[in-house]
């Protein structure tokens, strides 16, 4: 192993330090009694680089959530590489769900427990390590970007891009913020899906009626629209919307047995769609319907619900524009209401999907880099999931080279309960980003 790799294992109960003290902030942005603890966690981030020999640091906002920028000069002639993470979390759900508590991060078995441990503070933990490995002497001039409403859909993004055009300017940008494929085998993100929701509401009384009287003879609300939501897929599982775009997925093997047991599919429950399962995963436009507001049972009485609404979530393929996804969902809904039911859809958040072309040099350094640091190939792996910014920056900065990283795996449970970080993925992602930036130093430009 080389010297940046030992550089790395010592420093690693520091960091891992670091990155507890980090989850102990309940830094939700999306709950506003627990904005000041984002304020809160941005203050921590920036002590944290500050230790780590940054002196030009900023907290800097545009309306919304604090993020952190902090710059180390690029030494003559090496690049500028951006290093991106969000210090922003998931809300943690039902507490009482979760093996230990959700701010407490907590080591069983090799994975430190709590919310954020992973997504995506841990992106932030891997960058202090790679930086610290290097103590003085960096090889590649840095910014650190750290932002904290990512978990919200980074609404203000485009505007600290804006504001702060020139400081964020790098050759290469490494996004910290994605999964690897297990947990001895490291991967480079080079697709993502993008996202577009919408909240559709049917009505089909002015009021509510008795059910006893009015019931076979007029339609309730609710009945109709899960009638109308049943009408997004067909019997086996495919969406049935007109004029969404599909892509081709990388051909990776993902075996029906990894889909049952990630995604904890109970026994007898099939999985939905037809085609190889990173296709539909990766490639394909999906909708799920995430909420439904309507009467609770508990106060269910026999009456014709008048309205009922409900948010619909769609993923969308990379190549595919967002906003005109939603437009084809919004007509799919407006022409399938049943019964002549009225039918309004609100629109919610757009984020454009991404995919990279994940060739030349600079790829091949982060590859050789994971190679080493992880003694496996790296797959290039797309991603169900979405980072919506990652086309803003990529628009911002067109000439910079983008690389997808993360400290995630196929065990974290990002977003639920007991989301949790892998110790020796840390350990190994950290690694080779310090031997990317190293080898980044060294590359002919
Ligand atoms: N880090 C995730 C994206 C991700 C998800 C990477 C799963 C790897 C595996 C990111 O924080 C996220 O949750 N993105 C949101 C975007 C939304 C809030 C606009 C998503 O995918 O839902
Ligand atoms: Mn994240
Ligand atoms: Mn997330």
């Amino acid at each position: 192993m080389t010297d940046v790799a030992a550089r790395v294992r010592e420093l690693l109960p520091s960091v891992r330090a670091d990155l507890e003290d980090l989850v102990r902030i309940e830094s939700v942005w999306a709950d506003p009694a627990r904005r000041p603890e984002v304020h809160r966690s941005a203050e921590l981030t920036a002590t944290l680089l500050s230790q780590a020999g940054f002196d030009d640091i900023q907290i800097v906002a545009e309306g919304g959530a604090p993020a952190v920028i902090a710059r180390r000069p690029a030494p003559e002639g090496a690049p500028t590489v951006l290093l991106y993470a969000h210090h922003d979390v998931q809300p943690e759900g039902d507490a009482t769900q979760w093996h230990s508590p959700p701010f407490e991060p907590t080591e069983r078995n090799g994975r430190l427990y709590g919310r954020g441990t992973a997504d995506d503070k841990a992106g932030i933990a891997t960058h202090l390590a790679a930086i610290r490995a290097f103590g003085d002497e960096l090889p590649v001039g840095v910014t650190v970007f750290v932002e904290g409403e990512e978990e919200s859909g980074s609404p203000s993004l485009t505007a600290l891009l804006a504001a702060h055009h020139d400081l964020l300017a790098a050759d290469v940008i490494i996004i910290a913020d994605s999964d690897n494929w297990a947990v001895d085998i490291p991967a480079l993100t080079v697709s993502l899906r993008g996202l577009a929701d919408c909240v559709v509401e049917v009505s089909t009384l002015d009021h509510g009626l008795h059910s006893g009287l009015w019931g076979g003879v007029v339609p309730d609300a609710l009945s109709a629209l899960v009638r109308l939501l049943a009408s997004l897929h067909d019997d086996a599982g495919n969406v049935a919307v007109e004029g969404l775009y599909e892509a081709a997925a990388a051909e990776v093997e993902f075996s029906d047995e990894r889909v049952r047991a990630d995604s904890g599919l109970l026994d007898g429950v099939r999985q939905i769609g037809s085609g190889p399962v990173v296709q539909r995963m990766w490639a394909r436009p999906a909708i799920t319907v995430i909420g439904i507001d309507t009467t609770p049972i508990a106060k269910a009485s026999n009456t014709l619900v008048p309205s009922a609404r409900a948010k619909v979530s769609m993923r969308v393929a990379p190549g595919g524009d967002a906003r005109e996804h939603l437009a084809a969902l919004t007509r799919h809904l407006q022409a399938h209401a049943p019964w002549g039911a009225r039918v309004t859809v609100t629109p919610g958040d757009i984020g454009q999907p991404y995919a990279i072309d994940a060739t030349g040099p600079v790829y091949e350094a982060a590859r050789q880099a994971f190679r080493t640091a992880w003694g496996r190939e790296p797959i290039d792996m797309g991603m169900g999931g979405s980072i919506p910014f990652i086309a803003e920056f990529a628009a911002a900065f067109p000439d910079a080279e983008i690389l997808v990283t993360g400290v995630e795996d196929p065990g974290t449970q990002a977003h639920s309960i007991n989301e949790s970080l892998d110790l020796g993925v840390l350990e190994r992602a950290a690694t080779s980003e310090a031997l990317f930036l190293k080898a980044l130093g060294a590359l002919d430009g």
